[in-house]
């Protein structure tokens, strides 16, 4: 099977300790930390936002993949680069003149990412995957952490694993809601390359053997 980035979500973590949930990312086989950036308009939730990154940003290695639940995201490409995102991904439904959006982020040196809905249709992206780093599947619809994994998202994921690899491009597919050991193996034989784990891995008893394990499977 191909090699699978783990990448937690922190939105799951305990908020009165960061640093330390942090730390135990850190120092587990994770590369990856997910962080969901949520405006109360996109979503009907609020989470953190830029100075929480900045400061998280001093004490990390891992690879900030940011994810925004936002409208009009184009407004805060360089907020967040310079709060030290590495990924930015964006909603398909937030972004009027995507391309535009898309050509915006990699300028800073940021690495881009679109989201879809579970609504949304994997084909609308067709136009424009050249361009992408990483799609973001949503398997939950987005806001709130803890929710029951959509299974057609699987199918969602087969559909782009057949494009990409038929152009021969170089995109990441990312799952993100619901997800966790009993659905990790369908996910990734579907052909995912990144599996965001919020409640799983921050909700265990031992979040690093949790995360351990979802490699493991
Ligand atoms: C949901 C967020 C997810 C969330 C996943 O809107 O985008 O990243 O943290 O949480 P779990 O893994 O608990 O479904
Ligand atoms: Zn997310």
């Amino acid at each position: 099977m191909r090699e699978t980035i783990i990448a937690p979500s922190l939105l799951a973590a305990d908020f009165s300790k960061l640093g330390e949930e942090l730390q135990m990312v850190e120092q587990s086989p994770a590369p990856w930390i997910h962080l969901d950036i949520m405006d109360g308009n996109f979503v009907p939730n609020i989470s953190y936002g830029i100075p929480v990154l900045e400061s998280l940003k001093d004490q990390t290695n891992l690879f900030f993949d940011v994810h925004l639940m936002i409208e009009n995201p184009d407004r805060y490409i360089s907020a967040f680069r310079n709060a030290g995102a590495d990924m930015y991904t964006v909603h398909y439904e937030a972004c009027t003149h995507l391309h535009r959006t898309i050509q915006s982020i990699k300028q800073t040196g940021m690495k881009a990412g679109v989201a879809l809905n579970p609504h949304t249709p994997v084909h609308l992206l067709d136009d424009i995957l050249p361009e992408l780093d990483l799609v973001l599947i949503m398997s939950v619809n987005p806001g709130f952490g803890g929710q029951t994994f959509i299974p057609n998202a699987l199918n969602k994921i087969k559909t782009l694993r057949q494009t990409i690899d038929q152009n021969n491009l170089n995109c990441l597919i990312e799952i993100d809601g619901g997800v966790g050991l009993s659905n990790a193996t369908d996910i990734k034989q579907a052909g995912c390359d990144v599996l965001v784990a919020g409640s799983s891995v921050f909700g265990a008893a031992n979040p690093q053997q949790a995360i351990t394990d979802l490699y493991r499977v």
